[in-house]
């Protein structure tokens, strides 16, 4: 059992994994459980799953999403007074399967690219509950938004706005649109700074910009204005920034009644709420943020004499990072005498960039603990990018274990798949969700004929499908 930097003292407690703790506070998934067949999840074991699937396999376990969806949901609804509705941010983590089930559980869904609009309108998202948020999108993709009908165009500035408001009126459309501000407000992980000024490459700049775009809007007859959103970050460990962008947004609901004229209907604070990767990480619960946003929403817009606002979130690991888990085998055991050990597996960087490009730390465990366990030690648990830098914890502690083994690195629902590459021209892996002892695919593990399908030689004959056959990876499914 591994934390990174911490003692392994409790290698067999897997009641600790869901003891008083929501879903963003446990470094594991909720149905998580150390038993006689090794670790499992949503009651599959990951050594039956690994061995069925293949190796990588990221895990996805339902129980949690739905909870971490409800949790927010009913957050809201017995906290704030108004209307309010939460939006899964799904660059966290986009597919078919995922934003079908988490539109399931009553969550309108954010896209920021076109890619992500065609997933969740191809799971069956209808277009209405779609919010097309994105700081740089292009024409093409606001003509996509506006032919699909999305519910609510969140624009970024400016030339967006002049584009969706040409693009409308030659489509006779009317969009509807938030406006994403530059709030001026820093969060941290564990703290946050107002800089009262942002030279972010993100929103609408305070107040000339706001100014200009809610003009723009009241002057067009294919715009609506519907709110302001403010995004303040990510990964955050604090509910005083959430509390501070609320506020924000409605100061700017304030100047836009009294410079315009025009009540602002919804108020969009963002996402970011942070999730616990290693013991020690202590974000607040997400009944608690949920319950400081409400709170600072209501009482605020009562002071400042403003009729609520329809309140928005939208969290994305929140969501799925704790849900999600990566499973590994061990290629190589690795020792150098007096020096480091490495436990060097069959993934890495290409499917969890996140401690390559952050420095994120995670926890791991042998899948199946030896029974007589050694005491564990510190190893490097390394992936197979030839990259000196490809580590994904770099002080693991895990019991002896031998090449063909396997370890799982919890906590990679959120921004591991989604960020994955082929670097190394490594094929994708494959994703399972999990329920009740069931585990269906909902992602099909690349192959290296889905690698060379879009390659093209010149002059040369395109490439026939089938001649990447025999030469499938191990784990290829
Ligand atoms: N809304 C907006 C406007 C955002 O930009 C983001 C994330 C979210 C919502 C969702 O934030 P969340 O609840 O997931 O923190 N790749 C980084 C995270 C980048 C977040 C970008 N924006 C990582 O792996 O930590």
């Amino acid at each position: 059992m591994s934390y990174t930097g911490s003692a392994p003292t409790h290698c067999s407690t897997p009641q600790l994994t869901t003891a008083n703790r929501t879903c963003n506070q446990a470094v594991r998934p909720l149905t998580a459980a150390l038993g006689p067949r090794g670790w499992e999840v949503g009651g599959c074991a990951l050594d039956d799953l690994a061995s069925e699937f293949g190796t990588p396999l990221y895990v996805m376990d339902e129980r949690t999403i739905v909870t971490a969806c409800d949790s927010f949901r009913s957050a809201l609804a017995a906290r704030y007074p108004g209307e309010s509705d939460v939006l899964f941010a799904s660059k966290a983590l986009c597919t078919a399967a995922i934003s079908r089930l988490v539109h399931e559980q009553g969550l309108a869904t954010e896209v920021v690219s076109g890619g992500e609009l065609a997933t969740a309108l191809h799971a069956g998202v209808p277009a209405e509950r779609i919010y097309f948020q994105g700081n740089a999108k292009t024409r093409a993709e606001l003509a996509f938004g506006l032919r699909s009908g999305v519910g609510r165009f969140v624009v970024d500035n400016l030339e967006e706005l002049a584009t969706l408001d040409d693009l409308a009126a030659k489509e006779g459309k009317v969009a509807d649109v938030l406006l994403r501000v530059a709030p001026g407000i820093e969060a941290h992980t564990h703290e946050f700074i107002h800089t009262g000024q942002d030279d972010s490459k993100f929103g609408l700049y305070i107040p000339g910009d706001l100014d200009a775009a809610v003009r723009r809007i009241l002057g067009s007859n294919n715009l609506r204005i519907k709110g302001v959103q403010a995004h303040v970050g990510s990964q955050i460990f604090d509910v005083a920034p959430f509390v501070a962008a609320a506020e924000l947004g409605l100061d700017l609901a304030v100047r836009i009644r009294d410079e315009h004229g025009v009540t602002i209907e919804e108020l969009d604070v963002g996402g970011g709420l942070g999730i616990a990767y290693v013991e020690g990480d202590d974000p607040p619960a997400i009944d608690e943020a949920m319950g400081a946003v409400a709170r600072a929403t209501a009482e605020g817009a009562r002071s400042r004499g403003l009729p609520l606002p329809r309140l928005l979130v939208e969290p994305g690991r929140a969501i799925v990072g704790t849900a999600g888990c990566t499973v590994y085998e061990i290629s190589t055991v690795k020792r150098h005498d007096g020096g480091k050990q490495y436990y060097l597996v069959d993934g890495g960087m290409a499917d969890n960039p996140r401690p390559i490009t952050y420095g994120a730390q995670y926890t791991c465990d042998a899948v199946k603990p030896p029974a007589q366990a050694t005491a564990p030690r510190s190893w490097v648990l390394a992936g197979k990018a030839c990259e000196e830098g490809d580590v994904l914890i770099r002080e693991a502690a895990l019991p002896d274990l031998r090449a063909g083994d396997r370890v799982v690195v919890w906590t990679t629902g959120a921004y591991c798949f989604a960020m994955a590459s082929n670097y190394n021209r490594q094929p994708r892996p494959a994703m399972v969700l999990v329920e009740d002892g069931r585990a269906a695919l909902i992602r099909a593990r690349e192959t290296y004929e889905d690698l060379l399908a879009r390659d093209r030689l010149p002059d040369g004959p395109p490439f026939a499908p089938g001649a990447g056959r025999g030469v499938q990876g191990p784990g290829s499914r």
